[in-house]
Parts: C-alpha cells; structure tokens; sequence
C-alpha cells in the first residue's frame, strides 16, 4: 500500500463542485468550492442538466486552483478521492470520471466514496470521537438515524418515509415565495419570528418509531398558507423550521438512550441551521449526551468530507478499481455499506 501524504477529494454530486486537498503533519485542509446557486435559483431549484455542465467548466480549475493553495504539485497527491453517489446521475458522471482519470494519469491509487457516508463522517475529521456514536444526517436528500460502530460498519436505525428534511425547507421555502435553497431563507427569515405563533405538525411523534415523515407538515403548510396571506411571514418561518427541528431532536436522543450511545453526531447541509444547532445540544446535554457539530464549511456539501472519508477508505481496505461506476439512488453497495 502507498503511504498517503497528501489525498484529493472531489465533490459533484449536487449543486456545489469542490476540489480539497487533506494532508501534512499535523493533515490539514485546503478547499476550493463552486456553488451554482445564481444558476439554479430562476428555476426554484436544481436542474440537472445544467448542474452537469456547470461541474464540467469548474473542476479542472478547482484542483488546479486547490492545489496552488496547497502548494503541491499534481504529482505530489497519492490519492485521488471522488463521489460515486448517491446524487444526480450527469453531476456524479463528471467528478467520478475526473478523479479516475487524474488517478490513472498519475499513476495514483483511487477510492470512490459515498457521499451520505462522507457527511456521516464529516465531523470526525475535527473531532476526536470515540465508536460507537448516533449519527444524524440530515441533507437535501437524506434523512437518516444511524448506529455507527466503527469506521466501516454502522446499522441505519430510522429514515424518512417521504421527504427529507433539507427537502421540507426547500419546498417550504418554495409555498412561502423564498429562494432556493430554502433552508437558509426559511432560517434567515424565521430569525426574528416567534417560533410558537404557530403550531405546524410534528409527524410520527411516538416515541418507539425512529423513522421520519414530512412531506404532512409541508402539505400543512400550503394549506395554511392559502388562508393566512397576512401572517407574518418571520412567525411563519420560525414556526415552520421549529416544527423540523423539533422532531431530528427528538428522535435523535431518543436512540441515543435507546442504544445507551454517548455521543450524537450531525452531518449534512441542514446541520447549518443555527436552531437546531443549538436545541440538540441543549437538549442532549441535559440527558447527559455529548452533541459533536462539524463546523459550517463542513456541513453543506464539500469536498473535504471526501478527502477524508477517502483516504479513511484507504488505509482500511485499499483502492478501488477504476471500473467503479456511479451509483445515483439510495442503495447498497458492497464496501460502501449504503
Ligand atoms: O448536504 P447538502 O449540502 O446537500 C445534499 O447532500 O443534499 O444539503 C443541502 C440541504 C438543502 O435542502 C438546504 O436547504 C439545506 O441543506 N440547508 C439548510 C441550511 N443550509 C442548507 N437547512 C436549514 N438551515 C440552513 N441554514
Ligand atoms: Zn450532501
């Protein structure tokens, strides 16, 4: 096996192109980002196609650029990390490729990794945490409870049943006229808001169910919508988003103490949001449970969490082949555990 002084992570699966580069003594990061938010936005929301090309024009450059900040060579890095899912099947295509050729061009060993195993992560890369632990990965995609007992095994305890969390903002953000992306609009909005004004869903409140629903609490609020144009729409917000996070706080400590775990930790772009931020800590801590957040630049989609989790991958089981495709939808992999 190679000894890894420097790994490349590529992002692409979404709306953001990232290039980071992990490595030295003590490993650090430097990361280079995209975000196609201007492109998307007209349109309420990611469209594909377009997210493609964007990634095209932007990720030579991002590794280019990440690497002058590094400053390392291209042949310095001795591994390439690139996301082969889940995600938007033209977005993967253009990460994933580009990782494995630069691998094969390098003569470089590579590791394709998942991107929801990659947020699940994340916060490890600053943190010290010990196995096992709760994850909460709350994304634009995915909504998932996790047991995870070490670096390559972990045990999905509950899912949402309909839309994931990031989507409840999302759509939310889009019946109250707010821009993509929802949540930091609904968040933004909501700050100055009373968050009781009004008293939106909380779906699969019983205690024994780990799994989530809120595609109701959406549903609840375009019908309230369409007969209280006059409410104050900060109210609204703050309501709305209290109604979120209420229930990922709920069920998150719920199995913490179910499994007798110590530690709960975040991932994904909804980690964001101050509020729940804030309200799983103090909740959590009350139970004697440790709440570990990853910082901001580690929650919304980047590459660093790549770099990480592939050079992770790495050292426990080696390279993948370069016939590794991608893989768009939610499913298993064998290795990628997913
Ligand atoms: O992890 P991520 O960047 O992409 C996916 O893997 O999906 O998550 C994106 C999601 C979007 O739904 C976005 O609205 C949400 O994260 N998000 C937030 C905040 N920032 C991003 N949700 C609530 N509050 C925020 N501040
Ligand atoms: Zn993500």
């Amino acid at each position: 096996m190679t000894s890894i002084n420097f790994t490349l992570g590529i992002e692409s699966s979404c709306d953001e192109t990232a290039a980071a580069v992990y490595g030295g003594d003590p490993p650090v990061f430097f990361e280079k980002v995209a975000r196609q938010f201007d492109i998307h936005s007209p349109y309420g929301g990611v469209v594909p196609e377009l997210a493609s090309r964007c990634h095209l024009e932007a990720v030579s450059l991002l590794v280019t650029e990440t690497c002058k900040e590094a400053d390392i060579e291209l042949d310095d890095i001795s591994l390439v990390a690139a996301t082969a899912g889940p995600g938007l099947a033209g977005a993967l295509v253009v990460g994933l490729t580009y990782g494995k050729s630069l691998a094969f061009a390098l003569k470089k060993p590579f590791v394709a990794v998942n991107h929801v195993e990659a947020h699940m992560y994340a916060a490890c890369a600053e943190s010290n945490i010990e196995f096992p632990f709760i994850a909460l990965v709350v994304s634009g995609g995915h909504t998932l409870l996790v047991d995870v007992k070490d670096d390559l095994e972990y045990t999905i305890l509950g899912r949402t049943r309909d839309d994931a969390a990031g989507e409840a903002f999302d759509k939310g953000a889009k019946i109250l006229g707010l821009p993509y992306p929802g949540g930091v609009s609904i968040e933004k909005t909501g700050k100055s808001g009373n968050v009781s004004a009004y008293d939106f869903p909380r779906a699969l409140k019983e205690r024994k169910s780990l799994d989530f629903s809120f595609s109701g609490l959406k549903t609840s609020l375009l019908y309230f919508n369409e007969k209280n144009h006059d409410a104050p729409i900060e109210d609204v917000c703050a309501s709305y988003q209290q109604a979120i996070v209420d229930v990922l706080v709920r069920k998150s400590i719920f199995a913490a103490i179910k499994l007798n775990r110590k530690n709960i930790v975040l991932g994904g772009g909804v980690v964001a949001n101050k509020k729940l931020r804030e309200d799983i800590t103090s909740a959590a801590n009350k139970k004697g449970i440790r709440v570990v957040l990853p910082s901001f630049n580690l929650c919304t989609d980047n590459a660093r969490m790549i770099a990480y989790r592939g050079n992770i991958l790495y050292k426990k089981r080696g390279a993948d082949d370069l016939k590794t495709d991608i893989f768009p939808m939610f499913v298993k992999k064998c290795n990628q555990g997913l």
